[in-house]
């Protein structure tokens, strides 16, 4: 026997998408473009690999599962510097556990975050809907029971705090937030990111934070949680941020990426990790550090999906249902019948891209609030990028 509280995993949106389209074959001569999957397809800075060579006498080594300090110290210093946090706020040692690619820790914080019970209730996991499946994952791997908050563009694509039921909050166990936010780039401001730190700590509940698109941005830096934080007097009581290398360097493959946040959760999840987590490989982390101590790459890296947005502007900006985001690499462009959509795209035009539908969950109405949109990833070079979207364009 299976455990059944695992079954709706199998609404994993790519898994959705595949069955979409399996029967489909594209009528295009063009090559095909896949614009669904968020993976950056340019090369990660020569550092990486350099880096990697310089340490492959690491090989034979048993990582820790602490990391190592000279990752741990990288990532402060780049906490630092990015969130202008005073020197004391973050120890390296207390509060900061490197990890292989945030998609795992997401998924494991349900494990550790969720009681069997809160108050007396069947604790809840809020998740802004739509949003990055894993937050799904977590909690129907957890004992909690999934609650979708209504994430809408009148409301700036972000979860209304004020809105959530009081009887809901005590019974919340875990609350993940995403900003830059996946699939819409939407930003929360420093106001609004203390505000679910002190909901969080009212309510006694953990708020995760995923931040791992903070370096895609457009104009000005999103604020990180951990300024909110500061300004709350300095302590990240409740709070677990989620950082990552796979954009801001353009390395999903190296897996690495670290938390930041409360204590007793960080050593918790060093307990948990080392039964049942895979620490990243010493060479893999002294690269680590080099990537989270340079800025220049990442400038190069924002610069182009910059130049990415100005051409989706360009291609797709009379579109009815187009915006610019205000970062991550995204466009979440309102098209009708999403699942639909794709399908048509594909068989047209070769180009894939992911239905909004898939990323979000029926409200109680049973409107979902993806369905209209489509997710499109901007990964490719601009030329690249250019000419996909006008092949997309010509086909809406
Ligand atoms: C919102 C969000 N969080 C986390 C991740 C996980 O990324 P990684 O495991 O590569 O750090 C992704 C990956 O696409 C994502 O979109």
């Amino acid at each position: 026997m299976l455990n059944p509280r695992h079954d709706a995993m199998r609404d994993h949106p790519f898994r959705r998408l595949a069955e979409l389209i399996a029967n489909v074959t594209p009528r295009s001569n063009e090559p095909h473009v896949m614009l669904s999957v968020g993976e950056p397809q340019g090369q990660p800075p020569p550092l990486l690999a350099e880096t990697l060579a310089r340490n492959s006498h690491l090989w034979n080594r048993y990582p820790l599962p602490q990391g190592t300090a000279e990752l741990r110290q990288a990532a402060k210093a780049w906490l630092d510097r990015r969130y202008h946090l005073p020197p004391a706020m973050v120890d390296p040692e207390k509060h900061v556990v490197p990890v292989p690619g945030t998609r795992e820790p997401l998924f494991m914080t349900g494990l550790i975050a969720v009681p069997e019970e809160k108050n007396g209730q069947r604790p809840a996991v809020l998740i802004p809907n739509p949003a990055y499946h894993i937050y799904t994952g977590a909690a129907l791997a957890s004992q909690g029971e999934a609650v979708y908050l209504p994430v809408t563009r009148e409301a700036g694509f972000l979860p209304d705090l004020a809105a959530i039921d009081t009887q809901l909050l005590e019974r919340t166990a875990l609350m993940y937030l995403c900003s830059p936010s996946n699939p819409q780039g939407a930003i929360a401001s420093r106001d609004y990111l203390k505000s679910a730190v002190q909901l969080a700590r009212r309510y006694d509940f953990w708020l995760a934070v995923d931040e791992c698109y903070c370096e895609l941005y457009d104009k000005e830096p999103p604020p990180g949680v951990l300024e909110a934080c500061r300004d709350l007097g300095g302590g990240m009581e409740r709070v677990i941020v989620f950082h990552s290398l796979s954009k801001r360097s353009s390395a999903p493959g190296l897996r690495s990426g670290f938390l930041v946040g409360d204590a007793s959760f960080i050593q918790r999840y060093i307990l948990m990790f080392s039964y049942g987590g895979t620490p990243l490989a010493l060479p893999v982390q002294a690269a680590s550090a080099a990537l989270w101590n340079d800025e220049e790459h990442v400038q190069e890296t924002r610069a182009l999906y910059r130049a990415n947005f100005a051409v989706s502007e360009q291609v797709l900006g009379r579109h009815p249902g187009y915006f610019r985001p205000e970062a991550g690499m995204f466009l979440w462009l309102e098209v009708g019948d999403s699942p639909a959509v794709t399908k048509r795209l594909w068989a047209e035009t070769g180009i894939k891209t992911l239905p909004g539908a898939y990323m979000a969950k029926p409200g109680p109405d049973g409107t979902n609030p993806g369905a209209p949109y489509l997710r499109i990833a901007l990964v490719y070079d601009p030329a690249t990028t250019e000419s996909a979207l006008r092949r997309m364009a010509k086909a809406l």
